[in-house]
């Protein structure tokens, strides 16, 4: 098992620092910026019906809806077609309105998981198309669905998810700009523009990796809080319910994950010294509406731990704590700006003497409902 973890102490850490491996693994051979090239062979029998698609319904479990959610962003940003993303045991037990022109897309690390097999029979039943992003090669997902794309991220051992998460959404991430192109949705110049940026950013989480001292530092800080809040808009709003749930998951600290401007319906009670509120804070197109929602917190006393973009100095001048990531276009900060917040439940879980790689209660594949 020592040589399995290749020197690091845990699966999951290990998983972590592979990111910039295996996403560009899902990336090779499939994407090409300097010639325009973006093919995912398992769409191609299947584009027709992907391009027509009325709606796009994601259905999911756990990190894999995270993935869900940020990709929701990216189909209605650059393909412009509705999109829901749907947990798959509310789902499959809702007699869904779903049919022929629907494309169905189940998203899952393992293959396995049996809410998200039932909401594919389901949705199969029903006539809908039914597209795979799963990791285990040969699993009952892909097995069931009509086509789908690995995510090539490798085995993931650690029952946190981590590097499948970045693959899922890297994969996510071609499917959203493809469709865009194809239905004209994203301009040829926008379109060769975010794929220089997508190839780019295997190079980025590695910078993200960096940040592991400072995440140390501010773990060995928060590692005895009873409570934390993760914040965050737009793209960075599924960050911040990753964030929070890989808390959980290995630390066992209650957490939550909510878009900051929802702070004010709620959370904004808890919000006192004692309460450490996560923000991801990167320069995009809310970042001056999050500004003001880190104000309201300090304001209130909290603790603000912000990631942020490199040479960021207004969150800087008002957090208490910043962890700085490369600059890339916003709709794949989650890429980048995850990374600290995987990094930060390890360390904070490993601290607090938490089995990190097996969590109480938790599988790494859900095989019964
Ligand atoms: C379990 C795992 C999670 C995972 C979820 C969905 O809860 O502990 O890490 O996100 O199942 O699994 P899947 O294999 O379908 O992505």
């Amino acid at each position: 098992e020592a040589i399995e973890k290749g020197g690091y102490d845990h699966f999951m850490l290990k998983e972590i620092y592979e990111q910039p491996k295996s996403i560009a693994d899902c990336l090779r051979g499939r994407l090409d910026a300097k010639s325009g090239r973006l093919v995912l062979g398992g769409l191609r029998d299947y584009m027709n019906k992907f391009q027509n698609a009325e709606r796009i319904i994601i259905t999911a479990c756990g990190t894999s809806w995270h993935a869900g959610l940020v990709a929701e962003y990216l189909f209605e940003e650059f393909a412009r077609v509705p999109v829901e993303v749907e947990y798959a045991s509310e789902f499959r037990y809702r007699n869904p309105v779903v049919g022929e022109k629907d494309f169905v897309i189940a998203i899952s690390q393992s293959g396995e998981t049996a809410d998200t097999l039932a909401a594919i029979e389901l949705a199969k039943s029903k006539g809908a198309t039914i597209f795979g992003v799963c990791n285990v090669v040969g699993s009952s997902i892909p097995r069931t669905t009509h086509a789908g794309s690995y995510t090539h991220a490798g085995p993931e051992i650690g029952v946190a998810s981590t590097k499948a998460f970045t693959a899922q959404i890297s994969v996510l991430a071609m499917m959203a700009l493809k469709l865009g192109y194809q239905r004209g949705t994203l301009p040829e110049s926008k379109y060769i523009q975010l794929l220089h940026e997508l190839e780019a950013i295997p190079g980025k989480v590695e910078q993200a990796l960096k940040t592991n001292d400072a995440i140390k530092y501010i773990a060995e800080e928060y590692k005895n809080v009873r409570n934390a809040l993760y914040l965050g808009r737009g793209y960075n709003f599924p960050v911040a319910l990753e964030g929070a749930l890989k808390l959980k998951e290995i630390s066992y600290i209650h957490a939550e994950g909510y878009p900051a401007a929802e702070m004010k319906h709620g959370p904004i009670a808890l919000i006192d010294e004692e309460m450490p509120v996560f923000f991801i804070a990167t320069k995009d197109s809310s970042y001056e509406k999050v500004v003001s929602n880190i104000q309201e917190v300090k304001a209130r006393k909290g603790k603000v731990i912000a990631v942020v973009t490199e040479g960021d100095t207004q969150v800087k001048a008002i957090a208490d704590h910043v962890i700085e990531v490369p600059a890339t276009h916003e709709a794949f900060a989650p890429l980048v700006a995850v990374v600290p917040l995987q990094l930060l439940s390890y360390h904070i879980a490993v601290m607090r003497g938490c089995n990190v790689d097996q969590p109480r209660n938790l599988a790494k594949s859900v095989t019964v409902e």
